[in-house]
């Protein structure tokens, strides 16, 4: 008898500290859910999916300010145009010229920047789809890739015009494509080297200027031409094999703060499983000193969205952002495992290929799970179907809480009913 009552504590000591009993017991629509990277949204409209992003109490969004990035990114360029006039018109056409890799026409980064390059550049038009007739913010602009310009007639962009060193020139959006490859993986770099070898084939002399909506496919152009022709090119997220190849000529690209966005993704989860104020760590320090400087993000109460503020990398200060990966000092102490024992979590990444999720959101999620105890389980999709990531949640009653990184930022529902 005492053998048997001895036994039955044991588990019932089992079942208290260990994370996958306490899961057991919530049902998997009260745990607490983070979309992170991908904001659930409508991926023509870009209107936010406010079911998924109140799906329940402990839900909210971590990604970064898309607009003030885009904003950066097209005013990086700008900058760099007026500052380097001399030799920039390579066949002296009188007209700057600029291919413009597009990641993914549903995805609100992508759009932004898009519009933030076109804006900066003066060849921005009013969105039709929007039925505008003028441009009164960068929401305003039409982000539809074009196709081949070489003319000047698109109908989606219009000839704009740089005043450098005293001299005026003709800008003009020669190309623009969204990388997708025949799979439908979106942001593709692979896609976007083969672009510019076609392009470069039609119509090379004439391209000045490369504009990318990221690094991944910047980097890919840098390195299958641009480098080798002295093009500048302008990617963003400052991944570390971007942020070298500014030694190499690679001309600047927009950190977007991954080490803050991957601490807010679990910091979030963490805070919403501990039941404390969803700021602990964040605006307020918590237990262990760790905080946010409060110029580094916002948070938007009413559409539960978190925001990493972003900053351009340029030959000025690329020295200082080498490492794409490495932890931030101001929040990364790690949490006592007395007070704050570990807890299972799933996360997803939506595609095993993609380089600024892979090569440094994760590593910088992989500190912060660290930090926060948190025993996370990583699965990589493959870019192309919600249901290869959904399949491979097997088991959601074995978790804590989820962390959604979406293949299309329409499917939020999906992910809901496996959770339902
Ligand atoms: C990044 C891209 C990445 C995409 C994935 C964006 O914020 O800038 O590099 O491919 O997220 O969703």
């Amino acid at each position: 008898m005492k053998k048997a009552l001895a036994i039955l504590l044991v588990l019932v000591m089992v079942m208290a500290f260990s994370g996958t009993a306490f899961a057991a017991g919530v049902p998997n629509d009260q745990k607490p859910v983070i979309w992170f990277n991908r904001q659930p949204s409508n991926s023509t409209t870009g209107e936010l999916d406010m079911d998924a992003l109140t799906w329940n109490d402990k839900t909210y969004y971590v990604g970064f300010d898309a607009k003030q990035g885009a904003e950066l990114q097209g005013q990086m360029v700008v900058d760099y145009l007026q500052a380097h006039g001399e030799g920039l018109d390579r066949n002296g056409d009188g007209v700057i010229g600029y291919v413009l890799c597009i990641g993914d026409v549903g995805h609100n980064d992508s759009i932004a920047r898009t519009r933030g390059a076109r804006m900066a550049l003066g060849t921005a038009v009013p969105d039709p789809q929007q039925k505008l007739t003028e441009i009164k913010t960068i929401d305003d602009v039409d982000s539809s890739p074009i196709g081949t310009n070489t003319d000047g007639k698109a109908t989606d962009v219009q000839d704009g015009s740089i005043t450098i060193d005293g001299k005026d020139y003709i800008v003009r959006e020669l190309a623009s494509q969204e990388m997708k490859n025949q799979a439908g993986a979106t942001w593709d770099a692979p896609t976007a080297g083969n672009a510019i070898n076609a392009w470069s084939a039609a119509f090379g002399d004439q391209i000045d200027v490369v504009v990318s909506n990221n690094d991944g496919m910047g980097m890919a152009v840098f390195n299958a031409w641009s480098k080798e022709q002295g093009v500048p090119t302008f990617g963003y997220d400052a991944n570390s094999d971007a942020v070298a190849a500014i030694e190499d000529g690679y001309c600047g690209t927009i950190s977007q703060n991954a080490d803050v966005q991957a601490y807010l993704t679990l910091r979030t989860l963490r805070n919403a499983l501990d039941d404390v104020d969803i700021m602990t760590g964040i605006s307020i320090p918590d237990a262990a000193g760790n905080v946010l400087s409060e110029d580094l993000f916002y948070y938007d109460e009413e559409t539960r969205c978190f925001y990493a503020l972003n900053g351009a990398v340029t030959e000025a200060n690329y020295k200082d952002f080498l490492d794409a990966t490495a932890p931030n000092k101001a929040f990364s102490s790690q949490l006592d495992e007395k007070d704050f024992p570990v807890r299972n979590v799933w996360l997803n990444l939506y595609n095993a290929a993609d380089n600024f999720l892979n090569a440094t959101y994760l590593p910088q999620l992989q500190n912060y799970d660290k930090t926060l105890n948190l025993n996370v389980e990583y699965v990589k999709g493959d870019g192309q179907t919600e249901a290869n990531i959904i399949d491979r949640l097997g088991n959601p009653d074995a978790y804590e809480g989820f962390c959604i990184n979406m293949v299309k930022t329409d499917d939020g529902a999906s992910y809901m009913m496996k959770l339902s």
